[in-house]
This record gives C-alpha cells, structure tokens and sequence, in this order.
C-alpha cells in the first residue's frame, strides 16, 4: 500500500515508518521538524535498505498538504504528528488545540477531498483523565484533565462524528499508554528537545550522565511500593499494533477503539531497577514531591486488541531498558551529534 504517515520522524513515527517498510508498503513522511529531527529518518531507510519520500511540511499549510495528496495517490493514512507535552498544554492550551485539532481537521479535509478513507489515529490513555476502574478498558468512561488529553478526546469524538457521516470510513483510533524503548539495532529512538518530562528517558540520560539524579515524583501513593504504576509498552510492539490496525481497516469499515498497552503495571522503582540491570551499575535517584495531575496507577485492558487485531506485546520491561540503553548509550546526545 502507498501510505501517509504525518509525525513520521517522531518516536513513534519512526520506529512505525520502520515497520510499514519493512512490511513492504511505499511510505511518504510529512513531518515539521519541530520536535523530531530529519536524521532518524536516513538511519529508517539504511536500516530497511528502502527508500521513502519525506516533506518537510506543517499540517496548518493547507495548500502544501493539498499538494501531497495531489501528488499521491494513497491507501491510508497514519497520523501521528502532533504536540504531546502536558504541561506546555496547560500554558499554551491554544498553541494545543490550533496544532492538534486545526493540524488533524485540515489533514482530514485534504483526505477527503482526495478520496482516501482510511485513517490510523494516535490516541493516548491519557483520554481516560483519572479514573480508577482498572485495567481501563475502551469503555471506560473518558474525562481528559489537561489540554493536551482534551485535544485526543476532542478528535476521538471528531473522528467518530466523520464515520457517521461516511459509512465508507475506515478508522482506527489507537490509545497508547507509556510508550518506551528503541528499536532493537540502537540506531533510532526517542530524542526529546530539553530536560525530559517523562521516566524512561530520564532515566536513561541519568545513565549517560546528563543529569545527577532521578526524581521519584511521590513515594506514598497507594501502590505496592508507593511509587506511581504505569503501562510501559515497547516502541516497536506498538509499531506493529498499527500494522496489525491497518490491516484490519483493510476489510472492516468503521470506527474502531483499541488500547496499545501490556496490560502489566510497572512502578517507577521497578523501571528504575530494571533500567540498573540494562546498564549493569546502580543509578542515583531521590525521592521528591508529588508531580501535580499525576495519577497513581494506570494500565490496560489490552485483550480487545488482542481478540479483534490478534495482536498483543511480547517485549517485557527488562527488553524495554535493554533496548532504550543501547539507544542511548550510543546517542548520549541523540541524533544531533551522533553519526
Ligand atoms: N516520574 C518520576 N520521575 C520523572 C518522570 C516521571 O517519578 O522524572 C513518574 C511519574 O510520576 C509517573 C511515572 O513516572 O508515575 C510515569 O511518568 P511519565 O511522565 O513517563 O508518563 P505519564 O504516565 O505521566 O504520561 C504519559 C504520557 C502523556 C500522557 C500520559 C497519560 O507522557 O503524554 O501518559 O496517558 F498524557
């Protein structure tokens, strides 16, 4: 198949664009650079030994993402691109719903005008807001608590809205939980720009020596050992959800709700510990206060994926730090340094 995939030099896009060529579909990638760098996109081709078209392009440029469509012919779309950081959302929640709802409308508007009905959305488990009715199943109630989550709730409900509108719609809508990880040659993985929000690239770069410590944001919540729970899921394992998503689009029309987790909670203790076995030598780490609009634990109901995809994640957390250090011990600076 001839796929779109927006966000395609992000974490995730890049370890799916990976995947989508190495199964054998022609990938073009349209992606702003603003939180990705153009670099993860040549090591993707060296390591499929394929090529793919790449645009430097925002979708706020409607007449340049007019132009893509014109240009290509497509089967499907994956949408990953996208602004993610909860706290900038809280400040900047315009900059938030002009980038993520905006950027998803003039994407779909260009769809459709093309004729292309198939669609793969990034979601997040952050839809869920604070609910305690674990494992969250795909009907759990969703409540978001930030901007940020707000923007995925709102385009869940766009999305569902267009389907009605168009039974010829195929669309998947796929709730990531903690995405972590790298593919497993070290040679692509996640990059943030600045001082990391989330565990595991924290983590990692404590281990390269970028910072002194890891902050423990709380150590009383009600958990086993106190510390907040979470659903952390191998980068490539949700690569191949989305292949397994597609492919189900391919014969199914619909609007369709899938949580990408493990199903298995994992405190940050034991993400830290795990991490300290992949690096072989203890890591500094401290205990601070609560971070605000954290939750204490989260993790998924992940057997509707299972039983409609037939997928479901086979690398545990110990392959998850593996892969992570071997990504970042060998790019202590990321793509921009690295070569
Ligand atoms: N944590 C620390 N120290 C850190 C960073 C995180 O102790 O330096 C803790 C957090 O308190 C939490 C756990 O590690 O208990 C995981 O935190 P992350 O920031 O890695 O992940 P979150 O679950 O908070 O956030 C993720 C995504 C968000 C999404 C959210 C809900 O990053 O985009 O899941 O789905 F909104």
């Amino acid at each position: 198949m001839k796929i779109l995939v927006t966000g395609g030099a992000g974490f995730i896009g890049s370890h799916t664009t990976l995947a989508l060529l190495e199964a054998g579909h022609d990938v073009v990638v349209v992606d702003s650079l603003a939180n990705s760098d153009v670099e993860s996109l040549r090591r993707v081709s060296d390591l499929s030994k394929k090529t793919l078209t790449f645009r430097e392009l925002d979708l706020l440029d409607v007449e340049s993402l007019a132009e893509v469509f014109t240009e290509t012919i497509f089967d499907a779309v994956v949408h990953f691109a996208g602004l993610k950081a909860v706290g900038e959302s809280v400040t900047s929640p315009l900059l938030y719903y002009r980038n993520n709802v905006v950027g998803t409308l003039n994407l779909l508007d260009a769809m459709i005008e093309a004729g292309v009905k198939t669609f793969v959305f990034s979601s997040s488990a952050t839809v869920y807001g604070d609910s305690d009715a674990l494992p969250l199943t795909e009907g759990t109630p969703l409540g978001a608590t930030n901007a940020y989550g707000r923007t995925k709730e709102q385009l869940e409900g766009i999305l569902t809205d267009l389907v009605a509108s168009d039974p010829a719609m195929s669309v998947a809508i796929l709730r990531y939980f903690n995405p972590v990880g790298a593919h497993e040659s070290g040679r692509i993985g996640e990059d943030p720009r600045g001082t990391p929000n989330n565990l595991l690239p924290f983590v990692a770069q404590v281990a390269v020596g970028r910072h002194e410590k890891v902050s423990i944001y709380g150590d009383d919540y009600d958990t086993p050992d106190g510390t907040g729970v979470r659903d952390y899921i191998h980068v490539m394992d949700l690569a191949e959800g989305h292949l397994a998503a597609l492919d189900f689009l391919m014969s199914q029309k619909g609007v369709f709700r899938w949580n990408l987790g493990t199903g298995n909670g994992s405190s940050v203790l034991e993400v830290i510990r795990a991490f300290e076995r992949a690096v072989g030598r203890n890591l500094p780490y401290a205990v601070a206060a609560r971070r605000p609009g954290d939750s204490a634990m989260s993790f998924a109901d992940s057997s509707a994926a299972k039983r409609d995809l037939g997928w479901s994640a086979t690398r545990d957390l110990d392959q998850m730090c593996a892969d992570h250090w071997r990504w970042q011990n060998t790019n202590p600076e990321g793509y921009t340094t690295s070569k």
